[in-house]
């Protein structure tokens, strides 16, 4: 009897703790759902920017991380891989989600504007990641701008309806227009297709918008009017001049809950996503990354902009800031998210740890030190925090 109530219980912490994939929609496809302990979790990986060759600390951070965490979803937040040719595209493809595919966890993709930059194009890179594991991005409107715009709903526990939703977008490679340049935008017809899908699903919750995520790799425009001041004329190089504006060289720092370690890179132009996700009255947060160093948290009109920093080892990061990204919802109050940065410097430093091990990992004192130094600064974003309490207009 002893035994048989033990093997229950352990049957029912196992349903309780899996990841359920219950097939609401056609037979045979995925459907994300709430745990029944009402969480829902989500690793972001941003900027492995890698080829096939992937570094070892970069494979030890995703599967350090992911066994950690154990994530209900992993999304992909673009330059994902930069191998040269088809062939290599593909060794590197299959490198970089292998952490995640044999794990059997679900993941998702959006790309970066180095992904297409190597002889393979969106539609065949898309098709690639779609034959490992359970990728679930899928071009939801192949006549629109980007590949791999899709939206994925996530079901509530008890599967009676839609909880929560996922947007996927290509925030596209850069700007055709040489009078702008920069990196590109998302365009017009994408922001047309959002809406439309994002009507339907409204309508389908009974008017009432379905709270949901955007996840893409360039930051929206509207970061400088938030993070900078603006001021009245240009000082050459003293000042930031775009969209037609001059901010200032450094950011307010007090706005700052995270590193602001380069200059992000959005658009050059202002291309209304931010205008749309207003309108429907959906999009609580977006996910970025791109900036490889940063990991700033931002609100702009009551959407958090977060920059997840790079996981990868490969291109150019900060290993103070280096890591994954983890969402963690919450059913009974979707719109009260949690979300950690997951430091390398942590992983690093828990017990059994490959990473200082592998090649191009460091000792366990260097890791020690980069949290040490991380603890301080975090107590400074702290005082940052009581400081735009008290100054909403900012203290540079
Ligand atoms: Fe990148």
């Amino acid at each position: 009897m002893k035994h048989l109530k033990k093997l229950l219980a352990v049957l029912l912490a196992i349903v309780m703790m899996t990841p359920v994939l219950l097939a609401h929609a056609e037979e045979g496809e995925t459907t994300l759902q709430f745990r029944k302990d009402g969480t829902f979790k989500i690793m972001l990986f941003a900027d492995p920017q890698d080829d096939e060759n992937l570094e070892e600390t970069t494979t030890a951070i995703l599967c350090e991380a992911l066994d950690k965490y154990q994530p209900d979803l992993v999304v992909y937040l673009g330059d994902n891989t930069v191998a040269d040719g088809y062939d290599n595209q593909y060794k590197a493809i299959e490198a970089v989600t292998k952490p995640v595919v044999d794990r059997g966890i679900p993941y998702s993709i959006v790309f970066g504007n180095h992904d297409e930059e190597h002889g393979v194009s969106k539609e065949e890179l898309l098709a690639i990641y779609q034959s490992f594991g359970n990728c679930l991005t899928y071009d939801a409107a192949p006549e629109i701008t980007g590949c791999g715009n899709c939206n994925l709903p996530i079901w509530s526990s008890d599967g009676s309806k839609i909880a929560f939703n996922l947007w996927m977008i290509d925030s596209n490679m850069y700007n055709s227009d040489p009078e702008v340049g920069g990196y590109d935008y998302v365009h017009e017809d994408q922001l047309a297709w959002y809406k439309e899908t994002a009507a339907a699903l409204t309508a389908q919750n009974g008017g009432k918008p379905v709270p949901a995520m955007d996840f893409q790799h360039i930051v929206i425009p509207e970061i400088f009017d938030e993070l900078y001041v603006e001021l009245p004329v240009s000082l050459g190089k003293l000042t930031e001049d775009r969209n037609g504006k001059h901010y200032s060289f450094l950011p307010v720092f007090t706005r700052l809950n995270g590193y602001w370690l380069e200059v992000p890179c959005p658009p050059n132009c202002y291309d209304g996503q931010l205008d749309a996700w207003l309108e429907v009255g959906d999009v609580i947060a977006e996910f970025h990354g791109h900036d490889h160093n940063n990991s700033y948290q931002v609100n702009i009109k009551g959407v958090d902009v977060i920059n997840v920093p790079s996981c990868g080892c490969n291109s150019y990061s900060k290993d103070i800031s280096r890591g994954a990204g983890l969402i963690t919802l919450h059913e009974d109050d979707v719109t009260n998210y949690d979300y950690e940065l997951v430091n390398m410097f942590d992983l690093a430093l828990a017990k059994g740890s490959n990473i200082p091990n592998v090649e191009g990992g460091k000792s366990t004192a260097y890791y020690a030190l980069m949290k040490m130094l991380d603890a301080v600064v975090q107590s400074m974003f702290k005082v940052f925090r009581v400081f735009y309490k008290v100054f909403p207009d900012g203290i540079i």
